[in-house]
């Protein structure tokens, strides 16, 4: 099958370049009509379960009950810090569990498929989850590669190599959506280990553990800590226990490489292709820019000029119809909107979700085109103060449709979230490696985004293929500043029970 996401490539070399953000999402921009031609090469798809032969699995306890939360509390809610409690092997089998697991079955000529609680692009999965454990009950001491396929932990390492209790690295192997997405898949792997990242906060919280999320490690220590083979696999996030030593504390020069039957479970097809612009990219964002004590916001750099702010007055409580636990497992993308409008309640909802986290790497707009109380048109979330401006007026949904490669579909949507940002500026103050921040933060929100409308009751779908420029264009971006990712929320004509 012939796949039309494919960009354009114009690659220069990278190391030249002194804006990497803005150069990375440059040169992987679709671009209508230099759209060149890829055949899905189907004998070597990417297998989407990693396995260590030879490593017996731990299983992990399954008939463990999920708190009985809401979603919306756990979003607004703040994490528990202390005082630390003690974590049991069930307390792990929990967390991934509402982190990430098998929620659907398709059958097809070749095998069942299995969707997941967590959004992929294109379900090519290219995450993996490893969990660093100390002092658990029934668990040895070391670092586990977690199987979303067997709900178990294979060791990796044994002993004690992290801080106490437990914390997690989350990877991408590229070659699972590089086989789709060749260049531009970059972006997707960041962008689904945000999703993946949301998935893995609101467990913990759930669980009152706060986590303490980092971005910045050295790669290639943490890479051979995981026994990735790092040409293939790489570790995007860490996150730990708030309360307990962070990973980076420690001394990290006796950490041995792990044996190569461990490192050659990167690889996932017979032939795989390598696309040295990913590694390229991954690899420009490698150094680690101490950050500013005061950092300034994105807010005022994507060259939009707003009216003045409306408060947003979301209802308490907000218009859930499913609990934190069942939001996870009915999580799904669903593309049959209809032209219904979405309540003021449920729009102001899932800003207010929106609001809960601050970031400095991205900005959050939205296009209403069907939703109760706001006009259509382009808006600015100021997630700081719950203020939504008006960009421009008009009907931007259709265009916005026509430009994310005619998903037709997507003009029936009531609301368009954005993800923005200034790539020089992001490159200016955190290097080429906050174009990482970037992106995984758009994942992160757009993960919490499908949940919030999930248990609202609406369809939800995150949008990774556009042409970029003209995006940037429709939304009046100045020439340092693109959209990221595009979630499009709305009415749905059935919300089917899942298999
Ligand atoms: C980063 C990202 C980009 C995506 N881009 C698109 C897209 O452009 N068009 C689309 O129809 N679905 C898109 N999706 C939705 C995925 O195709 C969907 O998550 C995947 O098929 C798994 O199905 P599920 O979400 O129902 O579990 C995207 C998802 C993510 C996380």
């Amino acid at each position: 099958m012939r796949s039309k996401f494919s960009p354009s490539l114009n690659l220069t070399k990278i190391e030249h370049f002194s804006k990497v953000s803005f150069f990375e999402n440059e040169n992987t921009s679709y671009v209508r009509h230099k759209m060149t031609g890829h055949y899905l090469d189907w004998k070597n798809q990417p297998g989407v379960f990693k396995h260590y032969p030879g490593i017996d699995p731990v299983l992990l306890p399954q008939n463990v009950h999920p708190p009985e939360k809401m979603l919306s509390a756990l979003i607004k809610g703040t994490a528990v810090s202390a005082p630390l409690r003690a974590v049991s092997i069930e307390d792990i089998s929990l967390i991934l569990r509402l982190t990430c697991t098998l929620t659907a079955k398709a059958r097809h000529a070749g095998g069942d498929f299995y969707y997941r609680s967590v959004a992929s692009a294109g379900a090519l999965y290219p995450s993996e989850i490893y969990v660093a454990t100390q002092s658990i009950n029934n668990l040895d001491d070391g670092l586990y590669h977690f199987s979303i396929a067997h709900h178990s932990l294979s060791l990796l390492r044994k002993g004690d190599i992290t801080a106490p209790i437990l914390t997690f690295f989350l990877s991408a192997i590229f070659f699972r959506s590089a086989w789709k997405y060749r260049e531009r898949s970059y972006r997707y792997h960041l962008l689904d280990t945000g999703h993946l990242i949301e998935n893995l906060t609101l467990a913990l919280k759930a669980l009152q553990l706060c986590p303490a999320l980092s971005f910045d490690f050295n790669d290639s220590e943490v890479n051979r800590l995981l026994g990735l083979d790092e040409t293939k696999e790489v570790c995007l996030a860490v996150c730990h226990i708030n309360g307990t030593q962070a990973y980076e504390d420690k001394e990290t020069e006796k950490i041995t490489e792990l044996q190569d039957n461990i490192k050659n479970a990167s690889r996932v097809a017979e032939k795989e292709t390598d696309y040295p612009a990913v590694h390229a990219i991954h690899k420009a964002g490698t150094a680690v820019i101490s950050q500013p004590e005061s950092k300034p916001g994105m807010i005022h750099e994507l060259g939009l000029a707003a009216d003045k702010g409306t408060r947003i007055y979301p209802p308490d409580p907000w218009p859930e119809t499913l609990n934190y636990a069942e939001t996870v497992s009915h999580r799904r993308s669903k593309r049959n909107f209809v032209r219904q409008p979405i309540s003021q309640g449920c729009l102001t909802a899932l800003l207010d979700g929106l609001c809960s986290d601050q970031n400095q790497s991205m900005r959050t707009g939205f296009l209403a085109g069907n939703a109760e109380g706001f006009d259509p048109g382009i808006y600015l979330l100021d997630t700081s103060s719950s203020l939504t401006a008006m960009v421009d007026s008009g009907l931007f949904i259709d265009r916005m449709a026509h430009i994310c490669l005619d998903q037709a579909w997507l003009a029936n949507a009531a609301v368009h979230f954005l993800f923005m940002s200034n790539l020089d500026f992001v490159d200016s103050i955190w290097g080429p490696r906050g174009y990482r921040y970037a992106m995984m933060t758009a994942g992160r929100l757009g993960e919490r985004i499908y949940l919030m409308a999930t248990a609202m009751g609406l369809g939800c779908c995150g949008i990774g293929a556009f042409y970029d420029m003209e995006a940037a264009e429709l939304l009046c971006l100045n020439n340092h500043s693109r959209l990221l990712y595009l979630v499009a929320v709305g009415q749905v004509k059935s919300v089917k029970a899942f298999a």
